[in-house]
């Protein structure tokens, strides 16, 4: 891990009482490694509320730089298969062992259409601000609900909305930050409420839906975390949105996060 500048001070930027377990992880290793808004926060605010229970077996899909992989293997003492596209195995790989359990996490390189995995093989499915890329689409969980065993549950958490926009982008999302970064991408036209995701997953008769919500400080949470990112001296990977979450005010973006468990109708 890399450990440039006092990790206690950093600890206390990056500290939040909402997650006590992730607020005990070295914020430079996150810093260092993440891909959007602090992934060990989001999937602590996620796996409260599932079961998760030592031994189980784990599919960690979008799990970009395996942080919340690494996270869940410690704190639950589970088995992780660390699935992801754009972040290689052997990346991936690298990182676990440098982290340290690496006898229970695999990491595996494949398309979210194309998983290399056995049908009701998992235990527990998690994915954290990936399945808006793919799971939109309305057939998508027909597919993939298959990898877990009936009663198992499985529990996202995308980037959203507290209302719907339709289109409707706000002005200060679109305009050049002073950091030289434009805080919407054309790919946040895949964001959506707490409404819109429970209606599509209670349309599926294989799965039931336990919970549906929204995090009702999410905008200020990631505000939270793109101002301790700032404050940092890590090398930053993307432009500063301080400034566009800031003039949102949590009046747009937020958290959403849906669980449901694997029910016994087939498809
Ligand atoms: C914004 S990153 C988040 C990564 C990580 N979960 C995190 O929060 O740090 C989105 C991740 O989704 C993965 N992803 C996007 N489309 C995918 C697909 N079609 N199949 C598998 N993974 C995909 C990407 O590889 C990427 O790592």
């Amino acid at each position: 891990m890399s450990d440039t500048i006092g990790v206690n001070d950093m600890h206390h930027v990056l500290y939040h009482p909402a997650f006590p377990h992730a607020s005990t992880y070295n914020p430079y290793w996150i810093f260092e490694h993440q891909m959007g808004p602090n992934v060990l926060w989001l999937t602590e605010w996620l796996v409260k509320d599932m079961n998760i229970k030592p031994g189980m077996r784990i599919l960690d899909m979008g799990c970009g730089k395996s942080l919340s992989s690494i996270f869940l293997a410690r704190e639950f003492d589970v088995e992780v298969w660390a699935n992801d596209l754009w972040i290689q195995a052997d990346d991936n790989w690298k990182r676990i062992r440098d982290a340290g359990p690496d006898n229970r996490i695999f990491p595996i390189h494949a398309e979210a259409h194309n998983l290399p995995f056995a049908e009701e093989f998992f235990d527990g499915i998690i994915s954290m601000d990936s399945y808006q890329y793919y799971g939109t689409d309305e057939l998508y969980l027909g597919y993939f609900h298959k990898f877990l065993k009936q009663d198992g549950e499985i529990g996202i958490v995308v980037p959203g909305f507290h209302r719907e926009i339709n289109g409707n982008i706000p002005e200060y999302f679109l305009r050049k930050q002073k950091s030289g970064g434009v805080f919407w991408e054309w790919d946040m036209c895949s964001f959506h409420t707490k409404e819109w995701w429970g209606n599509l997953w209670n349309q599926y008769p294989f799965i039931d839906v336990l919970s549906c919500e929204k995090m009702e400080d999410g905008g200020y949470l990631w505000l939270e975390w793109e101002k301790a990112l700032e404050k940092s001296d890590v090398k930053k990977i993307f432009p500063s949105d301080v400034e566009a979450l800031e003039a949102d005010g949590n009046r747009t973006v937020t958290f959403i996060k849906v669980i449901a468990k694997r029910n016994n109708v087939r498809i």
